[in-house]
């Protein structure tokens, strides 16, 4: 086996571990962190259903970024729904035999894969061109979109400039999966691509990439507008009335 498989097996591992135990803790901490009081954005729902119905509508077409901003809808949605085309095409380098569905939305990830990097690009250059928004931009927003447009345009040009042996690619990851080390093939591009994927797993649990399991915990979008029916007590509280 070569040294670069090797390495890149080793990376791979260590990405997982960083992202799973990173998720995991942060995860825990958010479950943890005390909603002492009631505060849904109003109007919102009154029982359970329409909060799962609000926070559907939240994921799927980021409702209150709309009405907050269709500067930041119209790019940060095209740039979502193409990284989550981007990851059902992917979906045929782990699973085997691939689903019917997955085969069948392989056309579509590649549009996606244009997609995601255009709704990046406008994300970025509104870092640039918008004053109030160039003043509060950190590094760190600049270096997550990079990273993410460097993942998008490296996946493009194995697509479309420079193929890769996809089929040796697959047998290398589902070789991870299975502990039964298979080669990686030396491509640059594909050694780039994958090099900043692991990148980004092991910055995402540290990162503002964090508000896609934060979503969740959000007291202003999952909490029921029944303030007079039933008396919120954080749990803290509850300890002090017994
Ligand atoms: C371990 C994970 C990954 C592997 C093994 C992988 C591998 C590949 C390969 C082999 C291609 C070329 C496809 C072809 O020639 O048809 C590709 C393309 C691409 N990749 Fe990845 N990639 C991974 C993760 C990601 C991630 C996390 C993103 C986005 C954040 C991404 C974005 C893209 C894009 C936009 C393309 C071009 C469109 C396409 O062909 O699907 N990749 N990737």
């Amino acid at each position: 086996m070569s040294f670069l498989t090797v390495l890149y097996a080793i990376l791979f591992y260590f990405a997982a571990a960083v992202l799973l135990a990173g998720l995991t803790r942060k995860v825990v901490q958010y479950a943890r962190a005390p909603a002492p009081l009631k505060i849904p954005t109003t109007p919102a729902p009154t029982n359970k259903t329409g909060v799962a119905f609000r926070m559907a509508r939240e994921v799927v077409f980021f409702e209150s970024l709309f009405k907050g901003n269709k500067w930041i809808w119209i790019f940060g949605w095209i740039f979502h729904f193409g990284l989550f085309l981007v990851t059902l095409r992917h979906l045929r380098y782990f699973i085997d035999p691939v689903w019917l569905p997955i085969r069948l939305v392989q056309p579509f990830g590649i549009y996606g894969g244009l997609a995601m990097v255009a709704g990046l690009a406008g994300l970025w250059a509104r870092r640039f061109l918008v004053d109030r928004v160039r003043y509060i931009t950190g590094i760190s927003d600049h270096l997550i979109l990079v990273l993410l447009i460097l993942i998008g345009l490296s996946g493009l040009m194995m697509t479309f400039v420079a193929h890769v042996d996809i089929i040796s690619v697959k047998l290398f990851f589902r070789g991870l999966m299975t502990l039964d080390l298979s080669p990686l093939p030396a491509d640059p591009l594909l050694l780039l691509h994958l090099l900043l994927v692991a990148t980004l797993m092991i910055v995402f649990p540290f990162s503002k990439l964090l508000h896609a399991p934060g979503l969740f915990f959000s007291p202003t979008r999952n909490q029921v507008d029944n303030p007079r029916e039933k008396r919120h007590l954080a749990a803290w509280a509850k300890e002090l009335e017994q």
